[in-house]
C-alpha cells in the first residue's frame, strides 16, 4: 500500500463533526470520559508495559497518573495503552530475544491509533531501548519518561546494592551462607519496585534517552517510589504538548551529534555495555551507522570519571544528589556536541551553563585525574574478533588490560557448570575462560550469561577476577575482565567456533587487540563448534532466526532499520 493510502489517524478525529468523529467520541465516552474530555487536543499516548512480570516496571500505574495530570494541565487528552513488558530474570530464552517485538508492538501501536504524541514508560533494560525504537520508526512526537531506580537494601549492617548479590550467590556456591541466611536474603534484597540501583543497563539507558533529548535533564536518577519521580513525569505529560505543538519528531533527535555524547557520556558513566547494542540499534532505526570504529574512537579517548557502583564506591543517589547525569557530562564538555537538543528545547550547552561546580565529595572525578583515562567501556577487535567485541574496562582489573593466557572452552551454560567447579578442571588464574555458542543466533537472543564465574578452586584460593572471552552480553549490574559480543559469533562460524582448549589467546586494551594465537594453516585444518542446532520451524523463533543482526549491527532485525540502510543489511528475503 502506497503511503498516499494510508489513513494516517491523528488525534483530530476526535473533533471532526462526521460520522467517524462522532463514532470515536461515543467509544471514549463509554471509558466515562465527559463531552468535554474527549474533544480536548493534542490526544497523548501513554505508552506502558506495567506487568506483574516485570516488578521493574511495577510502578508504572502511578507514573502514568501523574503523566495523565500533566497532559491535562496544558490543554490535552492523556490515553493510555499497553505493550508487552520484557523483564530481565523473567525472560526466556533472553531479554534481548524479545526486545525487538516490543519495538513492533509499540510502533504498531502509535501508528495504528488516533493520537498526536506519545509519552514513553520504560524501566527494566530492554524497556527503554524498545520504546525509544518503536516511536523513531514510527515518527510520532514523543517524551521517555523512565521508572527509576528501586530501594537499596541493607544487608549484614550494610547498604546492599543489586551488583553485590553476586557476591553472595558466589558465598553460598561455596557453602558460606546459611539456609536460613539464603532464605532471608531473597526477601531482602529488592525493597520495592524500580530498576536496578546501580550504573546498570537500566540507569544507562535513561542517561542515554536523557543525552538523546527524549527525557528531562535530570530525569534518570530520582528514586522509584520519590515524590521527585512523580513531578518528573507530570513535568514531562505538559512537556509532550509542546513537543507535539511544535513537531519535533523522534528521528531529528537521533543525529550522529547526539549519539556521539550518548555514547561518550556511558564511558564516562562506565555504564552497561548492552548500551553499545542499543545504540546502534536506536541509530539504524534513524539510517545512521555508528560503527566499531567509531564506538572505539570515541569510547578511546573519554575519560570513566564517576564513582558509583557497581564499578566504584558511591550509590546513585549520592550522584543525584551531585547533579545527576548533566553533571557527569558538563565534566567532559570539551568532548561533547553543545548545541544537540535537551527535551526541554535548551541545548545541553545551556543546561551546562546552568550546572553549579561539583560540591566537595561528590562522585564525580575531575577528567584531568579520572578513574582509568580511556573509558569504563573500550572495543576491541582482532582474529578473534573480527567485526569488534565490547569490554567494560570499569570495574576490570588493571593487570588484565594486557593479557595472554591459555583457553579454557565451554560450549554453551550446560557444559560451563557441569565443569567449571571440578577439581580436576585444566585450569589456573591466567587461563582464559571461553564461553561460546551463546550468541544472537546461538542462545539464541545472545543472553546475559558471560559473566562466567570464577572456578570454585580458584575462587577459594581467593582469585577475583579472570580473563574471559564471549559472544554472550553480561549483566550491567556485573564487572570484571570479560570481553563480550564478540562478532561474528561462534553460531554462524566466527573465529570462536575454531578454539580449542590449550590455544593461546591475547587482550590487549591499549591495541584494542583481541587475537587468537594460532596459525591460520591449522585453523583451517579444524571444523568450526558452537553451530545452533536447525532454527525454530515456525513463530516468532523462525523471524527472530532468519533477520535478527549481530551486535555490531545492533541486533535489530534487518527489515527493521531505516529505509535508507535496508538494502546493505537485508539477510533473507
Ligand atoms: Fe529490571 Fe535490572 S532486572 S532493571
Ligand atoms: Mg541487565
Amino acid at each position: 500500500m502506497s503511503q498516499e493510502n494510508i489513513h494516517r489517524l491523528d488525534g483530530s478525529i476526535f473533533g471532526e463533526d462526521s460520522a467517524d468523529g462522532m463514532v470515536h467520541r461515543a467509544f471514549l465516552r463509554a471509558e466515562g470520559f465527559s463531552a468535554d474530555a474527549v474533544r480536548r487536543r493534542p490526544v497523548i499516548g501513554i505508552s506502558t508495559s506495567w506487568s506483574e512480570l516485570n516488578p521493574c516496571n511495577n510502578g508504572f500505574r502511578e507514573l502514568a497518573a501523574a503523566v495523565k495530570r500533566g497532559v491535562e494541565a496544558a490543554g490535552g487528552l492523556a490515553l493510555e495503552f499497553p505493550s508487552i513488558s520484557i523483564n530481565e530474570p523473567f525472560s526466556r530464552p533472553s531479554s534481548m530475544y524479545l526486545r525487538n517485538l516490543m519495538a513492533m508492538d509499540v510502533e504498531e501501536t502509535i501508528l495504528a491509533s488516533p493520537i498526536d504524541g506519545v509519552v514513553l514508560l520504560g524501566a527494566c533494560d530492554k524497556t527503554v531501548p524498545a520504546v525509544l525504537m518503536g516511536a523513531i520508526s514510527a515518527g510520532t512526537p514523543a517524551v521517555l519518561v523512565t521508572g527509576g531506580p528501586r530501594p537499596v537494601a541493607c544487608w549484614e549492617g550494610r547498604d546492599m546494592t543489586v551488583d553485590e548479590q553476586w557476591e553472595v550467590i558466589d558465598r553460598r556456591r561455596v557453602g558460606e551462607v546459611s539456609d536460613e541466611d539464603w532464605r532471608a536474603f531473597e526477601g531482602v534484597i529488592h525493597g520495592g519496585p524500580g530498576s536496578c540501583n546501580v550504573m546498570g543497563t537500566a540507569t544507562t539507558m535513561a542517561a542515554i534517552g536523557e543525552l538523546l533529548g527524549f527525557a528531562l535533564p535530570g530525569s534518570s536518577l530520582p528514586p522509584a517510589a520519590a515524590s521527585r519521580r512523580q513531578l518528573v513525569a507530570e513535568a514531562s505529560g505538559r512537556l509532550v504538548v509542546d513537543v507535539v505543538a511544535r513537531q519535533i519528531v523522534p528521528r531529528s533527535l537521533v543525529t550522529m551529534a547526539a549519539l556521539e555524547n550518548a555514547v561518550r557520556t556511558t564511558c564516562a558513566l562506565g555504564g552497561s555495555t548492552n548500551a553499545l547494542i542499543h545504540l546502534e540499534a536506536i541509530a539504524g532505526r534513524a539510517g545512521l551507522r555508528i560503527g566499531v570504529d567509531r564506538l572505539r574512537e570515541w569510547s578511546s579517548t573519554t575519560p570513566f570519571i564517576t564513582d558509583v557502583k557497581p564499578n566504584g564506591r558511591a550509590l546513585l543517589s549520592d550522584l543525584d544528589a551531585a547533579g545527576g547525569i548533566p553533571a557527569v557530562a558538563a565534566r567532559i564538555r570539551h568532548l561533547l556536541h553543545e548545541d544537540v537538543p535537551t527535551a526541554d528545547g535548551r541545548t545541553w550547552g545551556e543546561v551546562f551553563d546552568g550546572l553549579g561546580t561539583p560540591q566537595a565529595g561528590a562522585p564525580i572525578a575531575d577528567p584531568a585525574a579520572p578513574l582509568t583515562p580511556d573509558g569504563g567501556i573500550t572495543v576491541v577487535r582482532g582474529t578473534l574478533a573480527p567485526d569488534g567485541a565490547v569490554m567494560k574496562i570499569a570495574g576490570a582489573a588493571p593487570s588484565k588490560r594486557r593479557h595472554r593466557g591459555k583457553a579454557v572452552v565451554f560450549d554453551g551454560v550446560a557444559d560451563m557448570w557441569s565443569k567449571i567447579d571440578r577439581e580436576d578442571l585444566a585450569v589456573d588464574e591466567s587461563s582464559v575462560l571461553v564461553l561460546r555458542g551463546v550468541g544472537v543466533r546461538g542462545g539464541p537472543g545472545i543472553p546475559e550469561v558471560g559473566h562466567v564465574p570464577i572456578p570454585a578452586k580458584l575462587f577459594t584460593a581467593g582469585v577475583t577476577d579472570m580473563l574471559r572471552v564471549t559472544d554472550a552480553r553480561m549483566s550491567g549490574t556485573s564487572s570484571g575482565s570479560v570481553v563480550l559480543h564478540v562478532s561474528p559469533e561462534a553460531a554462524v562460524g566466527g573465529p570462536l567456533a575454531y578454539v580449542r582448549d590449550g590455544d593461546e589467546i591475547e587482550l590487549d586494551v591499549e591495541q584494542g587487540r583481541l587475537d587468537l594465537l594460532v596459525p591460520p594453516d591449522e585453523l583451517a585444518r579444524r571444523t568450526p563448534v558452537g553451530a545452533s542446532a536447525a532454527p525454530p520451524a515456525r513463530g516468532w523463533g523462525r523471524l527472530y532466526a532468519r533477520h535478527a543482526l549481530q551486535p555490531d549491527e545492533g541486533c535489530d532485525f534487518d527489515f527493521l532499520l531505516d529505509e535508507s540502510l535496508l538494502d546493505e543489511t537485508l539477510l533473507d528475503e
